[in-house]
């Protein structure tokens, strides 16, 4: 792992085991690899076509994992997620209007807004004593104060929470009735695990549709991040021309790299790997709650229903609002900070369980280590 060249394997010197940013260590789907050594091999490394067939793609591995009906002419392709959200949000408010985030939450998050325009809103999460839901009467009040719209993360990173069609159907329902509207960031969805039900946000209810925009991307579950393709996804004829309108620069940013592989991730053959992948990482999910329970007790940490990123409560042991400081100083393990997710993360850890079963039993172990 450590001949990789990416943030993750680089950031730290080499004593320090990396489980923070969001990038797995598993080898390419084949179908990948062999899509971009070709392209490598002609030196076809130019710009992006007008339509590489991302969207074909996408339509057909949304319907076959989801069950969505999307139309191919309503998807367009941009950089990656944060670009496609910061430009949708940016179109959707005006200077100084409040967009509503649910914290804790993607850190970027808190960044995307401002950088839209926009002011951070913050509605937390609720727990639900085995998991958390969207504050719907929260986000109702901030919509009905003023609140333009909601940046909403589902699958949502960091508590792998997959949201209920219902709460997303309520949330549309809010929405509309205040004139706001909804972003959902998707980009975990392709690693919901199949003991949860993903419900895109435009598939929620037919007011969903007419009032979000998706944002997805195949670059977590196939770890294509530096690649650079994300798509934009709409449903309603007033959300398609709101993504129409944007500049053609935003499509352009689309790399050529990123959509080779996404078609190829995107492709039915890919679906073996994507398969086994869920099946690694549901091993990892279960194997972090024996390792927690054996040698971090007092740890507290549900199994995400998606994704490969696990929210752990360490408030118990003591080590302050940010344990991921002692954690990489003493146990030589990097773990993303949970405070910078919102205050509702101070104790907390975010745990990149994308790794050999082997690098998480060493992880813990470390962190164990410091315990008693
Ligand atoms: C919820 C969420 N959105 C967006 C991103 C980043 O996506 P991109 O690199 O396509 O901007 C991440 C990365 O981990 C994420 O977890």
């Amino acid at each position: 792992m450590r001949q990789r060249s990416s943030t993750k394997w680089r950031k730290y010197p080499a004593e320090i085991l990396p489980l923070f940013v969001a990038e797995t260590d598993f080898p390419l789907a084949p179908a990948i690899t062999a899509r971009l050594t070709e392209a490598v091999a002609l030196g076809d490394t130019g710009y992006t076509p007008p339509d590489p067939g991302v969207r074909d793609a996408y339509v057909a591995f949304a319907q076959r994992r989801f069950g969505s009906e999307i139309d191919p002419a309503r998807v367009r392709t941009t950089c990656d997620v944060m670009m496609g959200v910061v430009e949708i949000l940016r179109a959707v408010i005006a200077p100084g209007d409040r967009v509503v985030v649910t914290p804790p939450v993607y850190p970027p998050f808190y960044d995307t807004v401002p950088e839209a325009g926009g002011v951070v809103e913050r509605v937390p999460l609720r727990p639900t004593g085995d998991g958390w839901e969207l504050d719907l009467d929260g986000i109702e009040a901030a919509f009905a104060d003023g609140a333009r719209a909601i940046l909403l993360c589902n699958p949502h990173n960091p508590t792998g929470t997959v949201h209920a069609r219902g709460s997303l159907a309520a949330l549309a329902e809010i929405a509309l009735r205040h004139g706001a509207r909804v972003i959902s960031d998707e980009i975990h969805a392709p690693l919901t695990q199949p003991d949860a039900v993903f419900t895109p946000f435009l598939d929620a209810s037919a007011a969903a549709g007419e009032i979000g925009f998706a944002v997805t991307s195949a670059s977590k579950a196939f770890n294509l991040a530096g690649l650079k393709c994300a798509l934009m996804v709409t449903a309603g004829a007033g959300s398609a021309a709101v993504v129409a309108s944007l500049p053609d620069e935003v499509e352009w940013r689309t790399g050529l790299f990123g959509a080779m592989a996404a078609v190829a991730a995107f492709d039915e053959a890919s679906d073996p790997w994507l398969d086994g992948l869920l099946a690694t990482l549901d091993g990892n999910r279960r194997l972090l709650a024996e390792l927690l329970e054996a040698h971090v007790p007092g740890a507290r940490y549900r199994i995400p229903d998606a994704g490969y990123l696990a929210w752990v409560d360490l408030s118990a042991l003591g080590w302050g609002d940010n344990p991921a400081v002692k954690i990489l100083r003493e146990a030589k393990v990097a773990l993303h900070f949970g405070p910078h997710f919102g205050q509702e993360g101070n104790g907390h850890v975010r745990v990149n369980i994308g790794c050999a079963p082997e690098v998480l039993r060493e992880a813990v172990r470390r962190i164990g280590a410091l315990v008693g």
